[in-house]
């Protein structure tokens, strides 16, 4: 039995409650959704439900694939149990393609090949909009040491070819995502948080629809529609 506790912590997306062993922690998520710095707010049908599901599936992939997170199990259409990590507040942003601030930061276009991976780190920090820094900053702040950012760098790439795979056997091209690592209680930086379309841009290969938050962000409609497509291709892509 895992019994909930005490609410440890609650997001925008998701709430973290306690439960009766110290090493671990339920995951709630919910159905609503902000945007720009929590500028804009919605809620939609099935978000967090769609979010917890796709979370678990592609938790399990990377776990077959060798690459440690924090998922524990599924406990319910909303709930995950997840090992207790204390989350290294830098958010590791990984583009493929251009897409989102750094077309914007850029001036370029969105949609354009990367030839090279491109890596951001963005310090979380509400407050301050989680700005976009750099390792030196991390290292400033004590975020993590460089030997750390080598390791969550390295980390972050393997998850973004395991990604990449995964998507392509969807028909889905992975534009760009954000992941949020985490420390084990014996010091193991592990994968944490989420991979949903809250967290990816997700293109479909032949239409190049938004299959993903943008949806919500830009106001393009078929929110819920779009989270079911990528939980229904999830699933065929992981069943054969
Ligand atoms: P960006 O283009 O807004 O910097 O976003 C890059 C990727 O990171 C995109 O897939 C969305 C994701 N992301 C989050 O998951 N959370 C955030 O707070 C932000 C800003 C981006
Ligand atoms: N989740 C972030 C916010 O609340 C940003 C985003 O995903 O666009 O503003």
């Amino acid at each position: 039995m895992n019994v909930k506790g005490e609410m440890l912590y609650e997001g925008k997306a998701k709430q973290v409650f306690l439960t009766e062993n110290p090493e671990e922690v339920i995951v709630r998520f919910k159905d609503d959704a902000t945007a720009f710095n929590a500028q804009k707010r919605g809620s939609f049908d099935k978000k967090g439900e769609m979010n917890n599901a796709i979370t678990t599936l592609i938790f399990e992939y990377l776990k077959e694939k060798g690459v440690e997170t924090h998922f524990i199990k599924q406990l319910d259409a909303r709930e995950q149990l997840v090992r207790k990590v204390s989350i290294i507040p830098l958010e590791m942003v990984v583009r493929n393609y251009t897409a989102g601030s750094m077309a914007q930061r850029l001036g370029v276009e969105e949609g354009i090949k990367s030839p090279i991976t491109i890596f951001d780190i963005c310090y979380k920090k509400d407050e301050l909009g989680d700005p976009l820094i750099n390792d030196y900053h991390a290292i400033f702040l004590g975020a993590a040491t460089r030997e750390e950012l080598d390791q969550m760098y390295a980390l972050t790439a393997r998850i973004n070819d395991l990604l990449i795979e995964l998507f392509e056997r969807m028909n889905i091209i992975l534009v760009d995502f954000k992941i949020e690592l985490g420390k084990t209680s014996d010091g193991k930086i592990i994968l944490a948080d989420e991979i949903s379309p809250d967290t990816c841009r997700l293109w479909d290969k032949d239409t190049m629809k938004k299959l993903d938050k943008d949806r919500f962000r830009r106001d393009l409609g078929e929110v819920t529609e779009a989270y079911v497509e990528i939980y229904e291709r999830l699933q065929t892509a992981l069943a054969k």
